[in-house]
């Protein structure tokens, strides 16, 4: 029987070289991704560029940026959902929100300022604004703003209108559904007027300098994917001046912060840092 060729070059050690090229050069760490699972995605890409080996591969990704889309895109990647990695947005509450609004009682500010840099569709935005809205429920002198930003026009204009179908909600603890979603039909919910209120959408290329300032939060989540590391290290010091003084960065749960000068792992696993002084 014929194997697909790229059945016949993916063994055990092909794919770990592959995966720790794209460690080490794109900065995605992909080992919390099933080995079966990577495997079969490998081989789909492997058999549709007609590389004659693993290596040959590698050195794809690193000529054509496109190729590393294609892979992502193979991996389903490109998607998001509301409190993606509940245990970053339990971190997130008990960890950051509750320092941060520790800090400015302690200092007589009132106000809360993050940044959701890569939104997509809005379900981070609204998470997170969720999430703060529950912690400031008894302190009605507080303001919260989430800003939210994304460079596809298309996935912000539906992320405003903050509705989706029922079928993507059905992870979210129902006691918060219910709390922050309002039916409009057996199928699809909008969320409450309020947290809608809470954010604020404009667009924004990550490319270019970050258009806030004095900032609590960034959240930069599942995006770093698309840049390389020249890039990522630019991104972060725009992100480090961006940030007021003791202000907190939250990646992707896959994702790498290589400089280490600018930010301190507050949560190394949940991927949680503090910018330094
Ligand atoms: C996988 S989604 C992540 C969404 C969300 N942060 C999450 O973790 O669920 C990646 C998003 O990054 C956006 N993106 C890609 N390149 C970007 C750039 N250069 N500037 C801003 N957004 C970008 C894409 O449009 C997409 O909406």
């Amino acid at each position: 029987m014929d194997l697909p060729n790229g059945q016949a070059l993916l063994d055990e050690n092909g794919l770990k070289k592959i995966l720790e090229f794209i460690r080490e050069y794109k900065g995605v760490d992909l080992s919390s991704y099933r080995q079966s699972f990577l495997a079969r995605r490998v081989r789909i890409r492997l058999s549709a560029t007609k590389v004659k080996s693993c290596l040959e591969y590698t050195r794809l990704i690193e000529k054509k940026p496109e190729e590393f889309n294609l892979f992502l895109n193979e991996l389903s990647i490109n998607v998001t959902e509301f409190f993606r990695d509940p245990d970053v947005y339990s971190a997130f509450g008990n960890i950051v929100l509750s320092d941060i609004i520790r800090r400015k009682e302690a200092s007589g500010a009132r106000s809360l300022r993050v940044w959701s840099s890569a939104c997509a569709t809005g379900e981070e935005p609204y998470s997170i604004a969720i999430l703060v809205a529950e912690a400031l429920k008894d302190k009605p002198d507080f303001t919260a703003k989430i800003l939210a930003s994304d460079v596809d026009a298309q996935a912000l204009e539906a992320a405003a209108k903050g509705e989706y179908e029922a079928k993507f909600l059905q992870k979210i603890d129902p006691e918060i559904l219910k709390k922050f979603f309002i039916p409009l039909g057996p199928a699809r919910y909008r969320v409450r007027e309020d947290i809608r209120k809470m954010v604020r959408f404009q667009a924004h290329n990550l490319f270019s300098e970050p258009p806030f300032k004095y900032l609590d939060i960034i959240f930069c989540r599942n995006v770093l994917i698309y840049l390389n590391r020249a890039q990522a290290k630019e991104l972060f010091i725009g992100f480090n001046r961006a940030l007021s003084p003791g202000g907190y960065l939250v990646l992707g749960k896959v994702e790498t912060l290589w400089e280490r000068d600018m930010f301190v792992p507050v949560d190394p696993r949940m991927k949680i840092y503090q910018k330094l002084g």
